[in-house]
C-alpha cells in the first residue's frame, strides 16, 4: 500500500562525478516493494524544484528500515538531491506504481542502459528466489559510466557493451553476441532505458518471439494519475505510466510496435 513517509539521509555513495546511490532510513516500518516500483521524492530545501521526482527503488532492508536509490544527476532536482546532509529529513511517496512480472520465465536477460540499472537489483532478487537463470546486458557510453555490475555479478553472468569499445563489447546493447541466433537461449526480456534502446530491444523481442517487458521513465508530475504528463500510447488508448506503468509488455505500447 503506498505511503508517505519522512525518511533521514543516511548517506551517500559517489559512483562518479553525476552519479550516486542514497541510502534514507525512516524510524517507521518499510512495506513490501515489488522489483519495477518507484517512489516519488520531495526535494528538501529547494523551492525552485517544486515537483516531486519519481526514482526507481534500488533497494531496501526491512530490517533497517532503508530505501536506497541510484541517481543520475540530470538538472536541479537530482543536483540537489545529491548534495543534503547526513541526517536531514526526506519526504517519499512510495511504493508506487506496477511490478514486472516473472511467472513463465525460464531463462531471463535483463538489458539496461544508463540510468535504467536501477530497478535491476530487486527484480534479480525476485528472479534468484524463484530460481530463475538471469544474464544481464548492460551498455553505457564508455567504462566510465558502466555501474552497479559487481552488484548485478552476484545474481548471473554480466556482459557490458560500450559505444567507445572501452569495456565488453564495442556497440550497442542490441549489436551484442548475445542475440546471435547460437548465443540467444532467454525467454524472457526485461529492459529498462533511453526509448530508442528500449524500442530496438523490443523489435528484437519481436524477432526472437520471446515477451519483454519494458519499464518507462516518461517525466512525471504529480505520479498518482491525476496530471496526465506522463501518458504513453498503448494498444488500448494513452495509459498514465505513473498509475498503469511503469512497466508495460512491449507488445502493448503503440509507440514500440
Ligand atoms: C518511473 C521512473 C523511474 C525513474 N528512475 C530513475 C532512477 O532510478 N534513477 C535516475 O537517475 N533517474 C530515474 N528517473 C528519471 C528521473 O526522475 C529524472 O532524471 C529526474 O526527475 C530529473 O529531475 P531534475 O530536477 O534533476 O531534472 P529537471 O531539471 O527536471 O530536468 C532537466 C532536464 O532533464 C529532462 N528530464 C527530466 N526528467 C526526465 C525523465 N524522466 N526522462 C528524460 N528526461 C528527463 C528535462 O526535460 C530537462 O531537459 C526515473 C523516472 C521515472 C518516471
Ligand atoms: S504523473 Fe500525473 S498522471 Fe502520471
Amino acid at each position: 500500500m503506498k505511503k508517505v513517509q519522512d525518511f533521514i539521509v543516511k548517506g551517500y555513495k559517489w559512483l562518479n562525478d553525476d552519479n550516486y546511490i542514497i541510502e534514507l532510513q525512516s524510524q517507521e516500518k518499510i512495506p513490501d516493494i515489488l522489483p519495477g516500483q518507484f517512489a516519488e521524492i520531495k526535494i528538501p530545501n529547494a523551492s525552485d524544484v517544486f515537483l516531486r521526482r519519481p526514482f526507481s527503488i534500488l533497494d531496501y532492508n526491512k530490517n533497517e528500515r532503508s530505501l536506497s536509490f541510484y541517481v543520475k544527476v540530470i538538472g536541479k532536482g537530482t543536483r540537489k538531491l545529491g548534495n543534503l546532509a547526513a541526517g536531514e529529513s526526506i519526504n517519499v511517496i512510495y511504493p508506487l506504481g506496477n511490478s514486472f512480472n516473472i511467472k513463465q520465465t525460464g531463462r531471463a536477460l535483463i538489458i539496461g542502459g544508463g540510468s535504467g540499472i536501477a530497478p535491476f537489483i530487486l527484480l534479480a532478487r525476485a528472479l534468484q528466489k524463484s530460481k530463475i537463470e538471469t544474464t544481464f546486458l548492460i551498455g553505457a557510453k564508455t567504462k566510465q559510466d558502466v555501474f552497479l555490475s559487481d552488484v548485478f555479478s552476484l545474481f548471473g553472468k554480466v556482459y557490458v557493451t560500450t559505444e567507445d569499445g572501452s569495456a565488453g563489447e564495442k556497440g550497442l546493447v542490441t549489436q551484442h553476441s548475445l542475440f546471435k541466433n547460437e548465443m540467444f537461449n532467454f525467454d524472457k526480456i526485461f529492459t529498462c532505458g533511453p526509448d530508442p534502446m528500449m524500442k530496438a530491444v523490443s523489435c528484437i523481442a519481436r524477432e526472437k518471439k520471446v515477451p519483454c517487458e519494458a519499464s518507462l521513465e516518461n517525466m512525471m508530475a504529480c505520479g498518482f494519475g491525476a496530471c496526465l504528463c506522463c501518458v504513453t500510447e498503448t494498444k488500448d488508448g494513452n495509459k498514465c505510466v505513473c498509475t498503469e506503468g511503469p512497466v508495460f509488455d512491449t507488445n502493448y505500447l503503440q509507440w514500440l510496435i
